[in-house]
């Protein structure tokens, strides 16, 4: 990270919520931990994530179909998942401080990492909220706040094979929010209790599967490139025996190199056919496929992409942050930008406000744009740097004469003229997906 200091995470958290892209949730009541709001830049700055995503999994792709499944689903589906039985986490407690760790992210036999008192044994926490459908607060009526939004997707896959006819291989992607009672969450939006995932299951029939799951590597780890990520931030992290899922037969993660260490921001996940047959199992529903091709009826196998979407932000935070002598920069591609454009009046008098005003409504049907008239324009480049515009455009004394304006470029601080009636042209290929 050339160029980056070791607090930048202290400088993304507060620039974050000086220029609203992330605030505490429940801020005016202390707040509460781990939990976060996004604020008018943030929202865009996730929804263009997703807006990516889904491009790139949904619209691009013939053999993938989105859907958007609830969070709250027949408590039996959970069952079969495996997630009742065994997402769990072995939790400690130190008995001098009170803190808790996992103990499986420690050296327990140590005591406690704070102050170094005796920990208790290892006790499993299961990770699923829990809460309870219509009136009665009993056993028979608990319901979970789903921890992944592939569950949805398996008890969905007859529906949507059903439905748009398709054949094996292919996927159902999904974007949602997902819950988890972490026992450590922490650093920034990287682990929360509530978050966004982006999941797409692919189908494929049994004996193929290894081959898929190099594929999705392979595509998935290319697909960073359009988010903007520099390669050598990057890495491949296989899974050992110890770390697999109890779902997954074969996982690899990407890994991120941030302030705080290298850490995951996607799995890919030979899932084999264990969540479709123990649905076939637990709903007695048969969900086998059958085989156009020969005639055959199985279960497919399934590779899974997962990411999240809150930690793929802070993801194109981190990479996007740099300093420069005179200022800093959220470098984003610029259709990741929360602002595509910002429009100014060099001064406050000679009708330059009023064109200024026009160019932004007119921009405004396309882009998430900004008028700015107060301070220097050296400043307002500055406040637009800061939040990643790519683009800002000033009306000056030379619009009045010839109706051109200058475009100044995020990244190299170039200005080139361009006539009015030519801007939302300019910046249409330069702004869009
Ligand atoms: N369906 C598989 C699954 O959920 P996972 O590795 O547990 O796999 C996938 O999670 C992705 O979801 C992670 O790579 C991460 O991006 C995101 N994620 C998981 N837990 C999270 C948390 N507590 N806070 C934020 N993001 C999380």
């Amino acid at each position: 990270m050339a160029g980056k200091t070791s607090n930048l995470m202290d400088k993304l958290v507060s620039l974050s919520k000086r220029r609203g892209f992330i605030f505490q949730s429940s801020e005016i009541y202390g707040g509460i931990n781990s939990c976060y709001d996004y604020g008018p830049l943030g929202v865009e700055l996730k929804n263009n994530i997703k807006h990516l995503w889904w491009k790139s999994m949904v619209y691009e792709r013939p053999d993938i179909e989105g859907i958007d499944a609830g969070i709250l689903m027949h408590p039996r589906v959970w069952e079969a998942s495996g997630h009742v039985e065994g997402f769990t986490d072995p939790l400690v407690d130190c008995k001098t401080c009170k803190m808790r760790f996992r103990a499986d992210q420690i050296d327990p036999s140590r005591g406690c990492p704070h102050c170094g008192g005796e920990l208790t044994e290892p006790r499993m926490f299961n990770l699923m909220f829990k809460t309870f459908m219509g009136p009665v607060e009993d056993e028979a009526h608990v319901v979970y706040l789903r921890p992944e939004t592939a569950q949805g997707i398996y008890v969905n896959f007859h529906n949507v094979r059903e439905s748009t006819r398709k054949k094996l291989p292919f996927g159902i992607a999904q974007v949602g929010k997902a819950f988890r009672n972490e026992i450590t969450p922490g650093n920034f939006i990287f682990r929360t209790r509530e978050f966004e995932q982006m999941e797409m299951q692919y189908f494929v029939k049994p004996g193929t599967d290894e081959e898929w799951f190099e594929y999705w590597k392979e595509q998935r780890l290319r697909w960073y490139d359009r988010l903007g990520i520099r390669k050598e931030n990057l890495r491949f992290h296989p899974h050992g025996k110890e770390e697999l899922a109890h779902y997954a037969k074969a996982a690899f993660d990407i890994e991120y190199h941030f302030p705080f260490g290298w850490n995951e921001i996607e799995g890919i996940h030979n899932r084999t056919d264990f969540d479709l047959s123990r649905h076939q199992q637990y709903s007695g529903k048969d969900l086998r496929y059958y085989d156009p091709e020969n005639g055959e009826k199985y279960v497919p196998y399934v590779v899974e992409t997962s990411t999240g979407v809150d930690r793929l932000l802070l993801t194109t935070l981190v990479d996007a942050y740099t300093e420069e002598p005179e200022r800093v920069v959220l470098k984003f591609k610029p259709y990741l930008a929360p602002i595509k454009a910002a429009i100014f009046p060099l001064v406050k008098r000679d009708g330059m406000p009023e064109i200024a005003h026009k160019i932004e409504e007119e921009l405004r049907q396309c882009f998430k744009v900004f008028y700015d008239e107060s301070g220097s324009v050296g400043r307002r480049y500055r406040r637009q740097d800061e939040v990643g515009t790519p683009f800002c455009i000033t009306v000056d004394s030379q619009t009045l004469e010839d109706q051109t304006v200058t475009i100044r470029n995020r990244d190299t601080m170039q200005q080139e003229r361009i006539a009015v009636d030519r801007i939302r042209e300019y910046l249409t290929p330069r702004v869009s997906l």
